[in-house]
This record gives structure tokens, sequence and C-alpha cells, in this order.
């Protein structure tokens, strides 16, 4: 539904370039809900903004539902009619709702209505059923400075929908928002993917929201995309930084000379007794130092960190029956003792990260840590 190929976005000022996405290639297929995470200024913003060409992206293509959007004239507000055709057909939803305070909630929803050229009735009764459809229809009334932040949302999101989409982009849309009402927000986002048949591109430095609502995601590192695949593909594949920070397990070992190892379980490992097997077969002690079962994309995954007695080395054979298994394993790179305070916060999980992303202003300083390589 979406595809990028080798998209590139220099910023032009009198003093200097900034190269915000260096050679991009993201493809969301249709129906699914796609992630894109990474710190400030990793070009995020800037790529949502080149899919739906309110930047010019200055080389590469952009093809969405099929049209090459890059092949159309204009940009931003300059955009030709083809371009502004297409355009409408992408919903975008934004942090900071970009409500109009002087319209009601239903006057906000006809805006783009008016825009895209429906008549007075036409407009209203599409707008209430677009209300209807976020929850709001009690609201059409109020104005946007009486409505909490999560109420403003919705009506972003209805404003979003008003011609049609089949794809809609969402940059940071519940940063502005506590962790409950982030929830009721992405829950109505998967419950009008599901309804309308939507493909979602949505931003975020939160990994609590990809893990409620993302079928796949991406890490984008200094305009490029380091990682990306299905949430489960993700979680499977060894030495995956996202999967690390989708699903943290701390614990360091009890003394040196040990192997600690992070073992994830899904599908039908998870009910499997492979660590007792493991432990019969070799004759190993093994103890366990983190475990978290957690439901990612619908999924029940199991993660773990045990330790096994003596060195990677001599631990070669067992690990690879744990391969052999099924399941995924990395050998974690922690010292005894050393990081104990570091991994501790890193158990803290990503909820404490995701304030502190907030409170820096959307700053992911939680995302990609160092620790357990
Ligand atoms: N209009 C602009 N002119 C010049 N430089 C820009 C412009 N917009 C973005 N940049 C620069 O491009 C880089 C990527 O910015 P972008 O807004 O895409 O990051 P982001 O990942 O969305 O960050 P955040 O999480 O803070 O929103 C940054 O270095 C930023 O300073
Ligand atoms: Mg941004």
């Amino acid at each position: 539904m979406i595809t990028t190929k080798d998209l590139t976005k220099v910023y032009r000022t009198r003093d200097r370039e900034v190269t915000a996405l260096d050679g991009v290639d993201l493809h969301v297929d249709e129906g699914e809900v796609f992630g894109v995470v990474g710190r400030s200024g990793a070009g995020k913003s800037s790529l949502i903004r080149c899919v739906n060409l309110l930047e010019r992206p200055t080389s590469g293509t952009v093809t969405v539902d099929g049209q090459e959007l890059t092949a159309l004239a204009g940009s931003g507000k300059r955009a030709g009619k083809e371009l502004r055709r297409a355009r409408g057909r992408i919903g975008m939803v934004f942090q900071h709702f970009n409500l109009l305070s002087s319209r009601t909630v239903l006057g906000n929803v006809e805006l783009p209505l008016e825009i895209l050229g429906h008549s007075g009735q036409e407009r209203t009764r599409k707008a209430h059923e677009l209300l209807e459809l976020v929850g709001l229809a009690d609201k059409a009334k109020a104005h946007p400075a009486q409505l909490s932040g999560g109420q403003k949302q919705r009506v972003g999101i209805a404003r979003a929908l008003a011609g049609d989409p089949k794809v809609l982009l969402s940059d940071e849309a519940t940063s502005a928002l506590d962790p409950e009402t982030t929830r009721s927000v992405l829950k109505l986002l998967r419950d009008l993917k599901e309804q309308l048949g939507l493909t979602v591109l949505l931003i975020t430095h939160e990994m609590e929201v990809v893990k409620a609502v993302c079928d796949s995601a991406a890490l984008m590192k200094s305009g490029r995309i380091t990682e990306s695949g299905t949430v489960p593909e993700l979680l499977a594949t060894p030495g995956s930084e996202l999967a690390r920070e989708l699903f943290p397990v701390g614990g360091v070992p009890s003394a040196p000379g040990r192997t600690v190892v992070d073992v994830t379980f899904h599908g039908e490992t998870t009910t499997e007794p492979v660590i007792s097997k493991l432990s019969r077969t070799y004759n190993v002690d093994i103890s366990i130092l983190g475990a978290a079962m957690d439901t990612v994309a619908g999924k029940q995954v199991g993660r773990m960190r045990i330790e096994l007695p003596g060195s990677f080395e001599d631990n070669v054979v067992p690990i690879g029956f744990l391969r052999e298994q099924g399941l995924t394993v990395d050998v974690a790179d922690v010292a005894a003792g050393a990081d104990a305070k570091d991994a501790a916060k890193d158990t803290a999980g990503d909820a404490d990260d995701a304030r502190d992303a907030k409170k820096a202003g959307g700053d992911a300083s939680g995302l990609v840590k160092e620790g357990a390589k």
C-alpha cells in the first residue's frame, strides 16, 4: 500500500545542509498497522511528510496505493490538482490535533469536506457520521476548548477520515495523552482499521504503542531504517534492537565467568518445557535471572534471561540445543555486579522510558539503550 524507494530528503538552509532521510526503503502492506520508531531527529516526521508529499523528497520515489506520488506535480500548499486528489485519500493525524478553536467540533470535521467540495447538507450528514464513528456524536456542538485531549484527538481522527482514505498517517498522535487515553485512542485506530480496511503508518517514540497496535515496525536512525519486519519476525531475530526494546528483560549474573542468555519463546514454544529438557540433557544447572510474559501484536510471547555455568565456549552445545527447539537465543553481554543498577533500570520497563521521553519533549532517550547486546 505504501512503498518508498531510496528516499532522501536534504534540508538546505543558508549555512548548512541536513540529511533527514538517507535512502529509505519502506514497504507497508495493505491493512497493516506499521510503526516507525526512533530517537528525536532520526527523520520520522520527515519520512511521514514525504510520504504524503507535504514535503517534496530530494530524490527517490513514493508510491501509495499503486500511484507514484513523486511523479505528480507540486508539493505542500502548491500541490497540483492530481496530487491534491491523491492526498485527499491519505488521512493525517497530528500530535497537537491542529483543531480550529473558533469552530465547533462539527465545524472542524466539516472543514476538509468543504475543501473536498461537498455541498452543505451532505457535509453536515457526513461529519455527523464521522463523529459517530469516533464516539463523539454528543459533542458535535462543543468547541475544542471544551474537550479533553483524548476527545480532541478523536476529532482529529474524524477529520482525517473525511476523504474516505485508504491510508492513515499518524505523527505521534498519542504523545500528548496520558497512558489510559493513549490506550483508548489506539483501540479506536485499531477498530477503524478493521472496520474501514485502513492501512496505518504511525510514528511514535513509545514502544508501548508498537506493542499495543502495530503488526510491523521499523527502527529509524540518522535518516535510515536499520531494522524492519513484522513484530513476530523482529522478536525472532537474534540481536534485534527493536525486539529488545519491545520486550526488555533484566538480570545480572550471580558471579563472573557465567554465560547469560536471553531466550524468547513464541508460538508453540511457549508451552514446551524447554528449560528443564536442557537441564536434563546436558546436566547443567540453570538459574533464571529474569522472566516475563507479554502480549505483543495480539500473541503471547515469553522472554527469559538465564544463566549457565562456564564461559560461552563451554555452552555452545546447550545454546545450539535451545536454537534447535525453535527459540530465539541472544547471548547477553552483561557483567556480574557492575551493571546491576543499569539492568534494574532496564527491567523497570519502557513505561518509564516513555514518560521520560515525553518529558524530554519527544526525545526517545529510552529507545536505543546500550546494554544487553
Ligand atoms: N524544515 C526543516 N528545515 C531544516 N531542517 C529540518 C527541517 N525539518 C527537519 N529538519 C531536520 O531534519 C532532521 C530530522 O527531523 P525530523 O523532524 O524528521 O525528526 P523526528 O525523527 O521526527 O524527530 P522528533 O522525534 O523529535 O519529532 C533533524 O535534524 C531536523 O533538525
Ligand atoms: Mg517528529
